[in-house]
């Protein structure tokens, strides 16, 4: 047995396949690295939901509805009160989404892919005492959320990076998050519980919480010449590098470079985005002298936090924005392993004291 469930399969799906040793991943028969360079973060829900809801329209389609549900969710900001403003975004956000009933049909997918586009904006806002900016549902999906996060239209090139950041991060094989949305759907719970259990498992550390504390790494750092000092200390004291490392992968995180080439496009992040390469260099040579028995590379989270800097986003909001793009991912997973119908439930072992004879 191993703890950590390396290994085995626990499920069929359609939707995604993650190739560890190849650095390969494939989303319904098509490439990361493509999707991200030509589709929408709506025409990849499209791809992901296809086949799960009867009434699934096309994907421009898709994308009307998607801004009719953004205005629909809006609704719940006003229910954003102290009490969830002194949570950390990603509680604030759960707790919002948490308002919305559970379903399983197209409305119910649809609000949820929704939520943390609407809901992410408006507690950043709150935070710094800005009212909140209700959606265009005329916009595309990125351009909206950037809208509603600055009061500013977004430029063509940073609702394009975002779009391209939604899509890369959209579905990945059985990760833990997605595990956890498939376990509460196979109970039948309903395309709610099974995001909340998603989103809930993607904040920690070890998953999606990873790109907030690369950022402080960074910051530390502070200059190319600190880095090498700076990781060596770090591993000394037994701290694992964020952004680096992954269970499946023993190559490079082909989304990693996906998203590199998302941030390069936008200019003003260019100086990090030098300053992070060699960062990034220094973390891969000292890793592979420390770690030789263990291919530790470079994964998504290290270019998602250079990506979603350059975007604007504070740190601290960073799994919320990962799960405006997962969300997609969980709900197409949710639905595929309600459909087999079949209640996951693995059995444990007892190790712990034998019962005592009554006397
Ligand atoms: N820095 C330093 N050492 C590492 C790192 C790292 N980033 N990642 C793994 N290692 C080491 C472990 O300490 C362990 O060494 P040990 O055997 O001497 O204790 C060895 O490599 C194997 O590690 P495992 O724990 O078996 O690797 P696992 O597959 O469980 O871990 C994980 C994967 C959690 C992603 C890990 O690499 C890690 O903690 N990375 C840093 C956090 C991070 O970037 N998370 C985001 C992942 S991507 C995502 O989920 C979206």
């Amino acid at each position: 047995m191993s703890n950590g469930l390396e290994g085995v399969i626990a499920a069929e799906t359609v939707l995604s396949d993650v190739d560890g040793a190849a650095g390969r991943l494939v989303i319904r028969g098509r490439l990361v690295g493509d999707l991200a360079k030509t589709a929408s973060f709506a025409e990849v829900a499209h791809l992901l939901l296809d086949g799960f809801f009867d009434d699934l329209p096309p994907p421009a389609a898709l994308e009307r509805a998607l801004g009719r549900s953004r205005v629909e969710v809006f609704a719940e900001v006003a229910t954003l009160d102290a009490t969830l403003l002194a949570l950390a975004p990603t509680e604030a956000a759960r707790a919002l989404i948490a308002r919305l009933g559970d379903g399983d049909d197209l409305d119910a997918a649809l609000r949820l892919m929704a939520a943390p586009a609407v809901f992410t904006p408006a507690i950043l806002r709150a935070r710094r005492g800005a009212a909140p900016i209700a959606p265009d549902d005329s916009a595309g999906h990125a351009h909206d959320v950037l809208h509603m996060m600055n009061g500013a239209p977004a430029s063509a090139a940073e609702a394009a990076a975002l779009e391209a950041y939604l899509v890369t991060v959209c579905d990945h094989g059985l990760n833990a998050s997605t595990f956890a949305a498939r376990i509460v759907a196979s109970t039948g719970a309903g395309l709610t519980s099974a995001a909340l259990a998603g989103f809930s498992a993607l904040k920690g550390p070890l998953h999606g919480g990873a790109p907030g504390p690369v950022i402080e790494m960074l910051d530390a750092i502070g200059e190319v010449d600190n880095a090498q000092p700076w990781l060596e200390a770090a591993l000394a004291r037994g701290d694992r590098l964020m952004g680096f490392g992954h269970r499946i992968y023993r190559v490079r995180d082909p989304r990693a470079d996906a998203l590199k080439r998302a941030a390069s496009t936008l200019g003003p992040a260019s100086g990090r985005l030098a300053y992070a390469e060699a960062v990034e260099r220094a973390a891969l040579d000292i890793l592979k002298r420390r770690k030789p028995e263990r291919s530790l590379q470079t994964n998504v989270e290290f270019y998602t936090a250079l990506l979603l800097e350059a975007l604007a986003f504070p740190p601290e909001a960073f799994t919320c924005v990962f799960a405006m793009g997962r969300m997609a991912g969980w709900v197409a997973h949710a639905r595929e392993q309600a459909q087999s119908g079949r209640l996951i439930r693995p059995q444990s072992r007892y190790v712990g004291p034998t019962p005592m004879r009554a006397a």
